[in-house]
């Protein structure tokens, strides 16, 4: 068992990671004092799960999966759903699934009665390692992804590494991109420790230790730069590009782990970072993400250009200087297109 406590500045809250510690949820809620408990989850989890879900005798609701169930319309069918049952401020809801149920229930916590306890249990390696934890909740608007959202951080993180066990292949993919950007940007040990497994299996392993290592590295961000005004921005290297291969598919085409990391190669190589782009990709292989995706960098700034944390026409980029050590740099749109088109 592994546990971090992340300080925000209205709470703490302690995230652990164990395997098998899902088993143990009812003890673990039992700690709180509460007169209901619901369960937000999602029709896959809900399937895979739905034994040990039931056992917990919680009430629960049950949303679509996938990125269509953050919209305003689910939102406001899941809090009808909450209402109709008597939900009251004394409650808990409790997030069980991937970055989608997460972000959800999350900003339905934070809006519900003006604010609810819940918790977080993240069930797909993404969530695991970046969502569940540092507050941001939200969901989508027509005008594109996580625009209606808030900061609103959960009463505890519990995260069971034997989710993983159900979880598809390409998903173990895209959280394992979230994991790598971890170690590229802070930890140059980690990024060694993660090239010695072969493949994801043998890190699974050791993977309480792992998501420690990366989980604190993101805990650290967030209690430095809570809002995202500075710091924290650093998490979102390789992102401008990665969300815009992502956007130039249909959606769901691409991971967004995949895309990410594709992005973090294209921005070492658009910033002279040859040899730790080798490195990079060399370690990306290990866990199987290969760019076979047909897609032309030059055409991706159509894409960029509406990236919704564009200010003033200046871009952040975050930039890789060695492993381990990343910083923001800003753009201009303009200066950034002629660094992509070149
Ligand atoms: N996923 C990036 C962040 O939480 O800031």
């Amino acid at each position: 068992m592994k546990k971090l406590i992340l300080k925000s500045q209205k709470s703490e809250y302690q995230i652990i990671i164990e395997k098998g510690i899902f088993k143990n949820l009812n003890k673990i809620i039992k700690s709180y004092s509460y007169q209901k408990c619901v369960i937000i989850t999602d029709k896959n989890i809900y399937e895979l799960y739905k034994e040990d879900i039931l056992n917990l005798n919680f009430e629960v609701v049950i949303i679509e999966p996938g990125e269509k169930s953050k919209t305003i319309n689910t939102y406001e069918s899941v809090i009808n759903k909450l209402l109709k049952m008597n939900f009251n401020r004394e409650d808990i809801i409790v997030s069980l699934g991937g970055g989608v149920v997460g972000d959800l229930s999350g900003f339905i916590a934070s809006t519900i009665l003006r604010g609810v306890r819940y918790i977080q249990i993240p069930t797909t390696l993404l969530s695991q390692v970046d969502s569940s934890i540092g507050g941001k909740v939200a969901i989508n608007s027509l005008y594109g992804k996580n625009l209606i959202g808030s900061f609103y951080h959960p009463l505890e993180v519990i995260i069971d590494p034997e989710f993983l066990i159900t979880l598809p292949k390409r998903e173990i993919k895209s959280g394992m991109g979230e994991l790598i950007k971890h170690a590229i940007i802070k930890d140059k040990n980690l990024f060694d420790l993660l090239n010695k497994y072969k493949s994801f299996n043998e890190l699974y392993e050791n993977i309480e230790e792992i998501l420690f290592i990366s989980l604190n590295i993101k805990k650290e961000i967030v209690e430095i730069d809570e809002f995202d005004k500075g710091l924290r921005m650093i998490l979102n290297f390789g992102h401008t590009i990665g969300h815009a291969i992502e956007k130039s598919f249909d959606e769901d085409f691409i991971s967004h782990g995949e895309a990410i990391s594709f992005g973090m190669i294209h921005i070492l190589e658009l910033f002279g970072k040859k040899e730790i782009s080798e490195k990079l990709k060399s370690l990306l292989i290990k866990y199987d993400i290969v760019n076979n995706y047909d897609y032309d960098i030059k055409k991706l700034y159509e894409y960029i250009k509406n990236d919704k944390k564009i200010l003033n026409d200046i871009i952040n980029i975050v930039v890789v200087d060695k492993i381990g050590n990343a910083h923001i740099e800003k753009y201009t749109l303009k200066e950034f297109k002629d660094m992509i088109e070149v």
